[in-house]
C-alpha cells in the first residue's frame, strides 16, 4: 500500500511546465527520498503533495483516497510538512511553536522531552542552535500525529553528528509506523537513510 502515490500530474507556474505525467509513490513505513537537481521541481513537488499547491492534471492519493477539493483539509492532516527554512515563529517560544498547532501542553511537553528540548519551552527560535530548532520543527510537524513526514533539505544545514542526529530521529519515526518522504541533494545521504530513491 502507497502512502502517497501520483498518477501523471502535470504542474505548471503559468507557461512554465515543472513537471509533466509524473508518477510518485511512497510505499507505507518506508522511507522515500527525492533527489534532483536545484530548480526541478522537488519543493513544488511537496507543496503539491501536501495540498499547498493546485496540480495542472493527473491524479494524487493519499492512503489510498485520491485527493479533491472536498476531502483536501481532512486528507492532508495525514501530512506533516517540515520546511526547509522551518517556519518558526520568531516571536513565539518553543512551547508556544508547538502549541500553535494543537492546544495541548501536555502533548508538547512529551515531544519537548522526546526531542531533548527540555529547559528550552520559554526560549524564543533565535536563542536555539540549528539542531534545535530542527528539531523543534520535526516536534511541531508532530502534534497531529500524522501519519506521513515530509522533510525538504533536513540536512543542508547540519554538520555530520546533527545529520547522524537526524537519521536516528526518523528511523524512530519510522518504528512508529509512519511514512517518510525526503528531499535532499545529498545522494550519499539518501543512499544511506532511505528505502526508495525517487530521481525527478
Ligand atoms: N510560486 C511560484 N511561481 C512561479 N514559479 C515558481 C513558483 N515556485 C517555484 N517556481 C519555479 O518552479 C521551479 C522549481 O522550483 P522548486 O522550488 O520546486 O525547485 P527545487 O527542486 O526545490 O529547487 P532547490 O533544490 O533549489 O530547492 C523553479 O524554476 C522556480 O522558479
Ligand atoms: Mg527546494
Amino acid at each position: 500500500m502507497y502512502a502517497i502515490e501520483t498518477i501523471g500530474i502535470t504542474k505548471k507556474f503559468g507557461n512554465n511546465i515543472i513537471f509533466e505525467n509524473l508518477n510518485f509513490k511512497a510505499k507505507e513505513r518506508e522511507i522515500t527520498s527525492i533527489l534532483g537537481p536545484s530548480g526541478r521541481g522537488k519543493t513544488t513537488l511537496l507543496r503539491c503533495l501536501a495540498g499547498l499547491e493546485n496540480i495542472n492534471n493527473g491524479t494524487i492519493k493519499i492512503c489510498g483516497e485520491i485527493l479533491n477539493n472536498k476531502n483536501k483539509d481532512n486528507l492532508i492532516k495525514n501530512i506533516g510538512f517540515v520546511f526547509q527554512n522551518l517556519n518558526l515563529f520568531p516571536n513565539l517560544t518553543v512551547m508556544q511553536n508547538l502549541k500553535i498547532v494543537l492546544d495541548s501542553t501536555e502533548k508538547a511537553q512529551n515531544l519537548i522531552n522526546k526531542f531533548k528540548l527540555n529547559g528550552k519551552e520559554n526560549e524564543f527560535p533565535k536563542n536555539l542552535s540549528g539542531g534545535q530548532k530542527q528539531r523543534v520543527a520535526i516536534a511541531r510537524a508532530l502534534m497531529l500525529e500524522p501519519k506521513i513526514l515530509i522533510f525538504d533539505e533536513p540536512t543542508s544545514a547540519l554538520d555530520q553528528e546533527l545529520i547522524s542526529e537526524f537519521l536516528k530521529i526518523i528511523r524512530g519515526l519510522i518504528n512508529k509506523n509512519r511514512t517518510i518522504i525526503i528531499v535532499t541533494h545529498d545522494t550519499n545521504f539518501a543512499k544511506n537513510c532511505s528505502d526508495n530513491i525517487f530521481k525527478i
